[in-house]
């Protein structure tokens, strides 16, 4: 898709699809995003989970990656702002959106939303880490859709390079009307560059939306892009195409999961729930009730030689 050369598309994270084997595979063969946000890096027992930081070790021929932490108290938030700046990265994106309630209940990724003084601590904290410069992904609010007044001021302090709103609160999960009035006065209410993000399933929505809103830096996407993975490279539509890019992510979804066929089947499995929705009911059947390895890829290359052209 030909976006104006003004505006940045980005593919969301989604923790538990969007891993470096995705990322890598998309980026390959389809691509159409200027960059690709990592699932959110967090901090366990103290020391920053060691298969998120193998999530975004740099590697060569790797898809453009930006590196996520989970918004959180300002020692945990500074351990995982030096350790990517360690491994090279200078562009951190800053989770306030994660609506899980075990995180957001303790006042990490949304959470942080309902509570402005632990915002701007861990803000003043961040901003002290040498060479790294924010980004910022964001819900509206955590309880109500307002909050987003409180934290602005705080996160423009950061002098994030942009803010991508998701416009719910986190009680909307990731279902409900988007709250497109508060996003036009967030919009409003700051010069600092704003992406949108959510519920964005076609190149003509992304194109809609940028053409209603000039005032957008851009738009990521999430489920779209995984259910769809051609949806911004249409031209790409293809079985041959969709056959590179499952070779590509099996091959790198093998190496990282040792756990044997089953483990790496049943993620597999999991991907197709969300990927081409609308592809043959049967073949689609098959894939989800293969029991091993043959008869996923027997049932997975039937139902890919089948794409055609949208
Ligand atoms: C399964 C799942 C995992 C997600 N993981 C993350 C994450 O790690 N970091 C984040 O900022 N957002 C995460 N999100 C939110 C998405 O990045 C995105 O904001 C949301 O899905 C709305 O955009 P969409 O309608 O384009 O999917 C996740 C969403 C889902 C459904």
């Amino acid at each position: 898709m030909n976006a104006d050369s003004r505006t940045t598309l980005l593919a969301a994270p989604l923790q538990g699809f969007t891993d470096a084997a995705w990322r890598n595979a998309h980026a390959a063969v389809f691509g159409g995003v200027e960059a690709y946000l990592a699932p959110f890096m967090r901090v366990e027992h103290g020391t920053v989970r060691r298969r998120d930081v193998a999530d975004v070790t740099r590697t060569p021929g790797m898809a453009p990656t930006m590196p996520q932490i989970l918004a959180s108290p300002p020692a945990e938030a500074v351990l995982m702002a030096t350790t990517l700046r360690a491994m090279g990265h200078t562009l951190v994106d800053i989770n306030l959106g994660c609506p899980h309630p075990p995180v957001a209940r303790k006042g990490r990724g949304s959470g942080m939303l309902a509570h402005p003084e632990r915002l701007g601590e861990m803000c003043r904290a961040l901003a002290e880490v040498d060479g790294v410069t924010y980004t910022v992904k964001m819900r509206l609010g955590f309880d109500s859709p307002t909050q987003w007044r409180q934290a602005l001021p705080l996160l423009e302090c950061l002098h994030p390079r942009h803010i991508t709103v998701h416009p719910r609160t986190a009680s909307q999960l990731y279902r409900g009307e988007l709250l497109i009035d508060e996003f036009e006065a967030l919009l409003a209410a700051t010069a600092v560059p704003i992406v949108f993000n959510g519920e964005l399933r076609t190149a003509g929505q992304v194109a809609a939306l940028l053409d209603r809103y000039p005032r957008l830096t851009g738009v990521m996407v999430g489920r779209g892009l995984v259910a769809h993975p051609a949806m911004l490279t249409p031209e790409k539509c293809d079985s041959a195409h969709f056959a590179q890019f499952h070779k590509a992510l099996l091959e790198g979804e093998s190496k990282r999961l040792t756990g044997g066929e089953h483990q790496l089947l049943q993620h597999m499995q999991a991907l197709w729930a969300m990927m081409l929705p609308d592809a043959d009911k049967r073949l689609r059947r098959q894939v989800a009730k293969a029991r091993c390895m043959a008869q996923y890829q027997a049932a997975v290359g039937e139902l890919i030689a089948r794409i055609t052209l949208p």
